[in-house]
């Protein structure tokens, strides 16, 4: 396990003039969910993820060398267009990072970055986003400093994303992945995303997590705003707990495969994140009128058909349905019946677990 002063390096040994990486990262549905944090971006409790397969930020990164100014030099493109609003956000990244990563103003940077789903399709796109760039610097990090081991790469990677956005941290490697301090899981830390290292029964192989597009406005609460709001919120110290219980009761589910309580951790925890949201001051209904037709037409679906299948959310009105692989057909068929109406547009992507993040 590192610490974070394992991640300041010390010299590198070797010196590199221009050349470019492309790296592509998932996104990350949360079963146990990230909502409140400390100072730095250190989690209020742990959570746990599938990664994504089909949903991800392609980030190409091309740098030359130049004249450290004491100042960040860098052009942004998305879908090869400069994109001067992105930004603020970069150059606040760079910041946070900047003793992690010493060369940062030693090199002009041109990142052009691009995802797979819609632009403002409601799918937050900052997880893909700051870990395929974090793993890009990466990349240019063990071009100057070869020596570096498979395992400080991925786990720096995922630190740096963590400093970008939270649950970024989550979308560098592994299928299921835990970030936070877990006693019960080993090698968890609140710095950085591991890979779930325990036992998976076949039945996650392939989990299926299509996304309902219920709202693809602009979210209403910023993840920012929302994590702060659990500061000094009535229920927040319960809360935090409750993310360790759930955590600890997902272990002997992914051994056993036992759907059943599967479902009910996942989609508690999915209606517990709102009802943090409609119980802080301010408080806000983050759900649409028709996130719960949907999320009633699963539960009917489920009763009536005995088929495994749940839902969770993120901070939005979308609806994450999660099933396995087995029964793909039968819910695919259910989801256009019945749950297509409630989309925007009629849109929904079909995903899957993945493995993290690839070169090239
Ligand atoms: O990474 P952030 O700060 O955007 O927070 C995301 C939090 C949730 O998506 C709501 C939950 C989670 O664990 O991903």
């Amino acid at each position: 396990m590192f610490e974070a002063d394992d991640f300041i390096p010390s010299k590198y040994t070797n010196s590199i003039d221009k050349g470019n990486f492309s790296w592509s990262a998932p996104s990350n549905i949360a079963l146990v969910k990230y909502w409140g944090k400390k100072e730095n971006q250190i989690p209020a409790n742990p959570s746990v993820s599938f990664t994504l397969n089909n949903c991800k930020t392609i980030t190409a990164l091309a740098f030359t060398k130049k004249q450290n100014d004491g100042n960040f030099s860098f052009d942004l493109l998305f879908e090869g267009k400069p994109k001067e609003d992105f930004k603020p956000k970069i150059q606040k990244f760079l910041e946070r990072v900047e003793v992690y990563l010493p060369f940062l103003k030693d090199y002009h940077f041109t990142i052009d970055t691009q995802n797979t789903f819609p632009h403002s399709s409601g799918i937050a796109s900052s997880a893909s986003g700051m870990a395929a760039l974090a793993i890009n610097f990466m990349s240019l990090e063990k071009a100057l400093n070869p020596e570096m081991t498979e395992d400080y790469f991925i786990s720096k990677a995922s630190f740096l994303a963590r400093l970008g956005s939270g649950s970024a941290c989550r979308s560098v490697k592994g299928q299921v992945v835990v970030w936070g301090n877990q006693a019960s899981i080993k090698g968890s830390t609140d710095l950085y995303g591991v890979e779930y290292p325990y036992e998976i029964h076949p039945v996650f192989k392939n989990f299926q997590d299509t996304i309902l597009l219920v709202d693809k406005g602009e979210k209403q609460v910023s993840s920012t705003v929302g994590h702060d709001l659990m500061h000094n919120h009535p229920f927040a110290e319960r809360r935090f707990a409750q993310a360790h219980e759930n955590l600890d009761k997902l272990i002997p589910v992914f051994k056993n495969g036992d759907l059943d309580e599967f479902i009910k951790i996942v989609e508690s925890e999915a209606l517990t994140l709102h009802a943090m949201m409609m119980t802080s001051q301010p408080y806000f209904i983050l759900m649409k009128p028709n996130t719960l037709q949907i999320i009633n037409a699963i539960w009917k679906f489920r009763n009536d058909t005995k088929i495994p299948v749940c839902f969770t959310l993120d901070a939005g009105a979308n609806v994450h349905v999660l099933y396995p692989n087995s029964v793909k057909e039968k819910v695919l068929q259910f989801i256009q019946a019945e749950l297509v109406g409630y989309c925007q547009n009629g849109q929904y992507l079909c995903d899957e677990i993945g493995n993290g993040a690839l070169l090239g």
